[in-house]
Order: structure tokens, then sequence, then C-alpha cells
């Protein structure tokens, strides 16, 4: 801390022993907290206020060291060496605590329901993917193990009401696990990747893979953060989507295979019943779709109004206030 924010803390004189009662109370967590100069943001202001006090207490409660300190900043440290463009250590690590997943839901909480639930974007997003006609496919390199599907179905309102003119970009990783930018995919920089905008009836349809389960990347901190915590990397075979249309919120969301074995053990606990798909194996009677592809999926996609989401911020914050006054 800035010297003149110090100060006060130790203003008057207190014996040293007393000095360090004072550091373990709660009276010291209000000196920090409340140190904060005229500049900073009433937001910035609540916020590191909040996390002091969490801090604080979370060290208190463990009597933390020194060592333990020094272990959690090289933790840190080593996340920030191990991200590049194409790695994002730090999303890994909140993802396995189960930090995204609630912020996505703190985010995405409507007050509508019967809308598309949303699910966690991941580190693998990639803007700009090639926009491709209704019916193309995003695979542009294929691996010997990769199997076809397609996908297809409607974006509507909560009410129905088809949507044309939505965008929705979807991506996938191949049947080895990797996303495009990964460094063991052996693909073009866009593969398993495109954008489809809805036709006038709402309908969208693409080529992809049936997805595969896959661990997130586990030769780093949040490698070590799993094993430590004894548990396994993988993620349920799913495809991701973002679909967007002017004054409907941007839904982020992924669909999981029912039939994979970690659709009800992911870790880093993304799942949600609604959003749980079965993939149908295509038979003669797909007249347009047999020899092209094996399996075939009909899914509609329904979204909120940003409205919707404003107001559910709305209360949630007056909830919030409230609490505060009480
Ligand atoms: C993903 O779904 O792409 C993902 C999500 C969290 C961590 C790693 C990957
Ligand atoms: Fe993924």
């Amino acid at each position: 801390l800035p010297t003149q924010y110090c100060i006060s803390v130790f203003h008057f004189s207190l014996s040293t022993h007393k000095q360090i009662k004072f550091i373990m109370s709660q009276a010291f967590t209000e000196s920090v907290k409340t140190s904060l100069g005229p500049n900073a943001t009433p937001r910035a202001k609540k916020l590191i206020a909040s996390l002091v006090q969490h801090v604080h207490d979370f060290a208190r409660e463990n009597h933390l060291t020194t060592e333990d300190w020094l272990w959690g900043v090289d933790f840190i440290n080593r996340i920030g060496q191990m991200s590049d463009s194409r790695r994002n250590e730090g999303i890994l690590v909140c993802d396995i605590i189960g930090l995204e997943t609630l912020v996505d839901a703190l985010t995405n909480e409507s007050e509508q329901s019967n809308h598309t639930s949303s699910a966690i974007l991941g580190p693998f997003y990639l803007p700009d993917s090639p926009v491709y006609p209704n019916g193309g496919s995003i695979v542009q390199k294929a691996i010997p193990t990769d199997v076809k599907c397609f996908v297809r179905g409607k974006v509507t309102d909560t009410e129905g009401k088809p949507l044309g003119g939505a965008q929705l970009e979807v991506w996938q990783c191949n049947s080895a696990g990797f996303y495009s930018q990964q460094a063991d995919h052996d693909g073009p920089e866009f593969n398993l990747r495109g954008t489809f905008i809805t036709d006038d009836e709402g309908n969208y349809s693409f080529e992809c893979l049936r997805p595969t389960l896959y661990p997130i990347p586990y030769d780093g901190p949040a490698g070590d953060l799993l094993k430590i915590m004894d548990r396994h990397p993988n993620r349920p075979s799913h495809i991701h989507w973002r679909v967007s249309h002017p004054g409907y919120h941007t839904l982020i969301t992924q669909i999981y295979d029912a039939e994979c074995p970690y659709t009800n053990n992911d870790s880093v606990y993304a799942v949600k019943d609604d959003i749980i798909v079965h993939f149908e194996k295509v038979d003669n009677k797909d007249k347009d779709l047999v020899g092209k592809v094996e399996y075939k999926l009909d899914y509609d996609i329904s979204l909120a109004t940003e409205s919707s989401i404003q107001e559910a911020r709305a209360a949630a914050k007056a909830r919030q206030d409230a609490e505060i006054k009480l």
C-alpha cells in the first residue's frame, strides 16, 4: 500500500504484541478495506472491500503461513507464465473450481423461464469464424476417427416466434480432443468452427462431428490442482454455441451428448439438464443425409429478451441493497 494509506493503521503507538493482535483482528481488515483513495470508483471500492474481507478471513480461518502463501503466489505466477494467445490457464483454473459456471449463472439469470440454458464459454472460442450457408460443413479437415453428424433446428423467442437473421457461431474439437488453436490439432485455423445465419423461418442447419469427450489441458497449474483435488480432467462430449439476435440476450451455451459417460461427471461443472441431447443414427429414411453423415440431431434454441436479463439483474441488485440495509 502507498505509505499515506498505511500510516493510519499504526498512527497511535502500540506495543509489538498489541500490533500483532491488531493485525490478526477484523479491525486491521477494516483499515485495509477503507484505505482506498478518493478516485477509486464505487464498484472498485465494493469489489476490493469484499475481496479483502474474504481473503483475510481465508488466511485467518486456515492460519496461513508464509510457506503456504508463497505456494499460492507461485501458483498464480505459473498461471500467467503458462498462458498465451493459444492457452488460457486462468480460465482453466477458474473452471475446475466452478467459478466460470457460477459467474455464467449470475450473468444469465433471467426473468423469463423456458429459454435455452447458458453454459460456460470456456477457453477455446475464436471470434470471426467463416460464415457458411445453411447446410454447410464446418469440417475443413477430418481425421480418420472423426464421425460426421448433421444438426438442424429453429431459433425462436420464448413464445416460439421464429427469429430470422439470428447469428449462430458453433465450435468443437476433433475426435482426438483438440480445438483448432491447440498445438496438437492437425488442421487449419478455423477447422471445426463456423457461423450460420437463420432463414426467415428461424431455421439453421450444418454438418459437424458427433462430439467427443476430451480432457482439459492438465500439464500446468490447472492439472496440478486437479491432482490435489483427486479429480479427473474430462469434459463430456459437447458442441459450443454462441447465438445472437438484436433485442435478445446473446446465448453462450453447449449441448451435451446424453450417451457420454462424463455428461453427469463434468470436470468443470457446466452441464444442465435441458442442454443434454440425443444424437440419432441416420437411416435410409433420411434420404438427404444417408451416405453423407452417420448421425443427426434436431435441436431448437430459444432466446431470452435482453430486457428480461436486465430486469433480473436489477432485481438481484435491489435484493442485495436491501440486505446491506438490514
Ligand atoms: C471447453 O468446453 O472447451 C472447456 C471448458 C472449460 C475448460 C476447458 C475447456
Ligand atoms: Fe469444449
